[in-house]
This record gives C-alpha cells, sequence and structure tokens, in this order.
C-alpha cells in the first residue's frame, strides 16, 4: 500500500483513542479490534481485510479476505486449550484450495496492515467451523453475485479453469437464491500467538511486541523491529 517500514505514516503519530487505552494495550486482541475500528474511522479500506497463507502441498498460499468481526455470536467453549479466542471469522466456499489447504496444517497465518495507522499485526491461528445456522446468516447478507457465484461453485469448483469470461457471465445469469449452498462454510479463528508491529513511533524506533497466550492472559515481549 506504499508504505514501506522506513516510510513516514500520514496522520498517526501522536494521536489518542481507544487504541491507547491501557487495557487494550494489554490484550492484543482487543487492540487490533480498536485498531480496526479507528482505521475504519479513517476510511482505511484495508480496515476490513485480512491476508491469510495456508500450506497448499508443500507451498505457501495467500490470498485476502475480509475479516469479520463476530464478537459476541460465537460461544467461548469453542476455544482449544493454549489458544485464545480472537471473535473474527472467515467466510468461504468449501470447493476453494484454501479449505482443502486448511487440513493440511494445524494452523494458518494471518496478517492485518492497516496503512492508515502504519500497524500490522501477525498471528498465527487455528480455525474452528461456524455453525451451519450463523453460516445460513450471513450469507443471506452477500450481495447478489457473490449469492450466485456460491451456487455456481457446486458445478464449477472455486479457482477451477472455466472456457472463457463469456461462459462465466452467462451462467450467472439467473435470479438470486434464497439460501446458502453447503459448500458455503464459515470459521472462527482462534490464536497463541499475535505480533504487532507499530511504525509511527515519535523517536523513529519501531514499536513490535509479541503476545503469547498465557492461561486466561497473555506474556508480552519486545522484539527487535
Ligand atoms: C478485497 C478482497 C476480499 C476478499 N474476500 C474474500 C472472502 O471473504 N472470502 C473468500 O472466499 N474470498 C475472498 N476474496 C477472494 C480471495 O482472495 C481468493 O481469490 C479466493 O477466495 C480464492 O482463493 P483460493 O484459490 O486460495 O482458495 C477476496 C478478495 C479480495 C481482493
Amino acid at each position: 500500500m506504499g508504505l514501506g517500514p522506513d516510510a513516514e505514516p500520514a496522520g498517526r503519530l501522536g494521536g489518542a483513542g481507544a487504541r491507547d487505552d491501557p487495557i487494550a494495550r494489554d490484550d492484543p486482541i482487543a487492540q487490533l479490534r480498536a485498531d480496526r475500528a479507528e482505521a475504519s474511522a479513517r476510511g482505511d479500506p484495508m480496515a476490513s481485510l485480512c491476508m491469510l497463507a495456508s500450506v497448499g502441498g508443500g507451498e505457501p498460499r495467500v490470498r485476502t479476505l475480509v475479516l469479520r468481526d463476530l464478537n459476541g455470536t460465537v460461544a467461548p467453549e469453542s476455544v482449544p486449550e493454549g489458544f485464545a479466542a480472537t471473535g473474527f471469522g472467515l467466510f468461504l466456499n468449501r470447493t476453494s484450495p484454501k479449505f482443502h489447504e486448511f487440513g493440511e496444517s494445524g494452523s494458518v497465518a494471518l496478517l492485518v496492515y492497516l496503512p492508515s495507522l502504519a500497524v500490522q499485526y501477525r498471528l498465527r491461528c487455528c480455525l474452528r467451523p461456524l455453525s451451519a445456522q450463523i453460516v445460513r446468516e450471513s450469507w443471506q447478507l452477500r450481495p447478489s453475485v457473490p449469492k450466485r457465484m456460491d451456487w455456481l461453485y457446486e458445478r464449477f469448483p472455486q479457482s477451477g479453469v472455466i472456457g472463457s469470461r463469456e461462459e462465466l457471465v452467462g451462467l450467472l445469469q439467473c435470479s438470486d437464491p434464497t439460501d446458502a449452498p453447503a459448500t458455503a462454510v464459515g470459521f472462527v479463528l482462534n490464536t497463541d500467538s499475535v505480533e504487532r508491529l507499530d511504525l509511527a513511533q515519535e523517536d523513529g524506533i519501531h514499536d513490535r511486541r509479541r503476545y503469547t497466550v498465557d492461561g486466561d492472559g497473555w506474556i508480552e515481549e519486545i522484539l527487535v523491529p
């Protein structure tokens, strides 16, 4: 997004707000939530997005996804030992390569970069399937074309090759489906490690911290940026 590690972030230095709340600083997930809210208020196009890396056949694969805030809609008991709930989730189609890659390793890597704040997060996450009911309800909020695409994937798996753009457009000339297909799925993200890199420092020395789950809390370590 045009901001390298040595770049001067615009309009961030000295800023105050929920991000500087001492409670949020002890809890990297609360801070991520506060940073995304602040980025959104600044009109940051990355505020709702993440990059998700997984492994397919031993190769790294990465893609942009919408990172949905599900806070309050997911039961806390679904968090495995040694992990913390993030309350963030992903929605995707089971026919896609990424779905199969999720089964290849126990974890995925999640990256959030917020150019408006010059802040990067890196999380190691494990994924837990969301209930079919949450997926169905959320699917109703999808725009028209993504709804039709989700049904197209039943016959033409996502990321597969299709004959031409004209064929694709022709296949999507149908009325809006009313319900989610069974291939529409969602996952909630739990994490055991969060790293936050903040470039926007008065003295120019980046602030980099790693948070590791420790019981009900977090261990914070300062890293060389
Ligand atoms: C801004 C943006 C948001 C996206 N959000 C999603 C999403 O929420 N879910 C999804 O399955 N794909 C999303 N995509 C498409 C993915 O990046 C990717 O192209 C697609 O899911 C196929 O990925 P795969 O071949 O790695 O499985 C998004 C792409 C962009 C550019």
